[in-house]
């Protein structure tokens, strides 16, 4: 099981590559990144797990030694928010730092799996199943955007309103839609956990909107020095080990994640349907297997206060995703 950390020496990338370093799945660890990945893997590399863990700049084929081979590659290259940045305002830079990632994926390590982290993530991975397409090498079954940080915040909040911070591992809540503000969308009325029914509707609404926006409590107290990122790490580092579990056989393992409706027509035309838009991309659980995305999970029951969020994402979600096409058709 070889995995690669694109962006490997970032703020995210050397918490990420230290949990990964922890996987005892891992046998192969590749950090690749413009600065500083050497020391970074040799630093890791005295930890006593099986993974051989490997370095590497862009220079000398840094990339292409970093993907050969690769099973699974995540990808948290990028510039983060500050405050006052919106994730769309990074898409500027981050657009094309994936584009040129997923053109060496698409070239070296086709069969991969990609985890896309870096924002707006919504765009992103639209960039790289349009950089796949034009390979010729795009299987929607392979490509995923990591919304676990949204369900690590909905668990958390969620049992932090339950009074009972040791329930947050148990509680576990479907989030839908995207990665960014209101097109992050908690179904609450899901919960393992049902929220007490002394909780008024002004307080549900408190809690919908720190999930949503929970990225902003990090940027702000940053102020300034970036976004989450060791929260990320734990939230990335757990969306792999799915990925890899099902990888290696085990079955029945459905998350949350952003993926393109076609890796299962079935599921994904269901959604699109529930979802009454003719939508390329949305995020929603899934099930992970062998080859990837097995099955597309529905919304399920949801109210009709969830149901008007998950219309209210529509609009933001289908731009970011056109934003995303058209930067691969047409780079600006
Ligand atoms: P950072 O600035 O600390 O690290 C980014 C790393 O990417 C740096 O080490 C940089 O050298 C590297 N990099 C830049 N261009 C590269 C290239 N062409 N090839 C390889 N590496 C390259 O940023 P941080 O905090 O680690 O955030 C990374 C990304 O993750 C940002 O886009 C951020 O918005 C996103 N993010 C996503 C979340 C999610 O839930 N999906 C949550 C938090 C952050």
């Amino acid at each position: 099981m070889k995995a690669v950390v694109l962006g490997a020496a970032g703020g995210i990338g050397q918490p990420l590559s230290l949990l990964l370093k922890a996987n005892p799945a891992v046998t192969e660890l590749a950090l690749y990144d413009i600065v500083n990945s050497p020391g970074v893997a040799v630093d890791l590399s005295h930890i006593a797990t099986p993974a051989k863990v490997e370095g590497f700049l862009p220079p000398d084929d840094g990339l292409k030694k970093a993907l050969t081979g690769a099973n699974v590659v995540v990808i948290p290259a990028g510039i983060p928010r500050k405050p006052g940045v919106t994730r769309d305002d990074l898409f500027k830079i981050n657009a094309g730092i994936v584009r040129d990632l997923a053109t060496g994926i698409a070239t070296t390590a086709p069969k991969a799996f990609v985890l896309v982290i870096s924002n707006p993530v919504n765009s992103t991975v639209p960039i790289v199943a349009e950089v796949f397409k034009k390979h010729g090498v795009f299987d929607p079954k392979r490509i995923f955007g990591v919304t676990t940080l949204d369900v690590v915040r909905a668990s958390t909040f969620v049992s932090e309103v339950l009074g009972d911070r040791s329930l947050s591992l148990s509680v576990s809540v479907p989030v839908v839609g995207g990665h960014s503000g209101v097109t992050i969308v908690p179904l609450l009325s899901q919960s393992s956990h049902p929220l007490p029914a002394s909780l008024d509707a002004a307080a549900v609404d408190v809690l919908i909107n720190r999930i949503q926006f929970g990225g902003d409590e990090v940027v702000k107290a940053k102020d300034g020095a970036g976004s989450a990122t060791l929260s990320m790490a734990y939230a990335g580092a757990e969306f792999a080990g799915k990925v890899i579990r099902a990888v290696n056989g085990e079955k029945g393992i459905v998350t949350p994640t952003f993926v393109n409706l076609a890796s299962d027509k079935t599921g994904g035309e269901a959604l699109r349907k529930e979802i009454g838009e003719d939508l390329d991309y949305f995020s929603a659980p899934v099930e992970l297997g062998v080859d990837g995305v097995t099955k597309i999970h529905g919304l399920g029951k949801i109210t009709p206060a969830e149901k008007a969020l998950v219309d209210a994402a529509l609009p933001e979600l289908s731009a970011n995703i056109a934003k995303g096409v058209a930067f691969v058709e047409a780079p600006k």
